[in-house]
């Protein structure tokens, strides 16, 4: 009893705001809970699970989940200091924040079938887009087909993000890559320890790892 009277008044002080619908599932420990500010939990469909990890510092974010046997997880000590995280109106699809990894600002959108894995101890910058889908049809005349289909969005561990950058449908990034700032990236890249840069983002640099100080 004592401890849901804390809750609520750190979410309180907090402005921390969540709205469960039931047939749903949030795993939440009190070591991320406690470090929670100003986010705001929308939980509606069914058997859609949210979990976090061990010691997640998550601010300023709203996190919505909907559609029907989706997952969003969040990796242990995990930080995403700004943005959104929506995954809604599918099912069977899944948003994925590694261990360890790093989120200063970043908008996450699963609204079709496919996923985002973001891997262990990543870095992102701020101003983040990554989508799996696109919103709209393409459609080609001669068959009456859609042509752009949504596509996982794969980034390995290791990878650091720079400011600004939009991710689309189908990127795969492999370990120790780096993406410049401004950069779109569009398509699987299958080498690691490298730079991509640029609109589209192609490989500017290889043979690279980096570190989250200046040495
Ligand atoms: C990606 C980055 C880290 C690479 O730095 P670097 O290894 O010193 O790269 P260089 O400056 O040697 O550039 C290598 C080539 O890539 C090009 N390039 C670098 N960054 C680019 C970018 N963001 N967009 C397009 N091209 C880029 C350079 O023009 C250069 O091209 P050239 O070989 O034809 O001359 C850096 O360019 C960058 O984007 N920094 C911003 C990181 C950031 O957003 N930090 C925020 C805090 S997380």
């Amino acid at each position: 009893m004592l401890e849901r009277i804390q809750r609520w008044l750190h979410n309180l002080a907090y402005k921390n705001r969540r709205s469960i619908k039931p047939g749903n599932f949030v795993l939440l420990p009190a070591s991320s809970e406690r470090q929670m500010k100003k986010v705001t939990i929308k939980l509606g469909g069914r058997n859609n699970r949210l979990v976090f990890g061990e010691g997640v510092v998550i601010s300023h974010c709203e996190i919505r989940l909907d559609g029907e046997d989706n997952l969003i997880e969040i990796g242990a000590r995990a930080r995403f200091s700004s943005g959104k995280i929506y995954l809604r109106r599918t099912c069977g699809q899944h948003i994925r924040i590694g261990a360890d990894t790093t989120v200063e600002g970043a908008y996450l959108l699963v609204d079709e079938a496919a996923s985002i894995d973001i891997g262990n101890d990543c870095m992102l910058s701020t101003d983040i887009l990554i989508r799996t889908g696109d919103k709209h049809s393409i459609i080609d005349v001669a068959s009456s087909q859609r042509v752009n289909l949504a596509r996982d969005v794969r980034i390995a561990d290791r990878v650091w993000v720079g400011r600004d950058v939009q991710i689309l449908k189908g990127t795969v990034l492999q370990p120790e890559t780096v993406v410049g700032a401004c950069s779109l990236v569009s398509r699987a890249f299958d080498e690691g320890h490298c730079v991509v840069a640029g609109v589209p983002a192609k490989i500017v640099k290889r043979g690279i790892r980096w570190d989250r100080s200046l040495i």
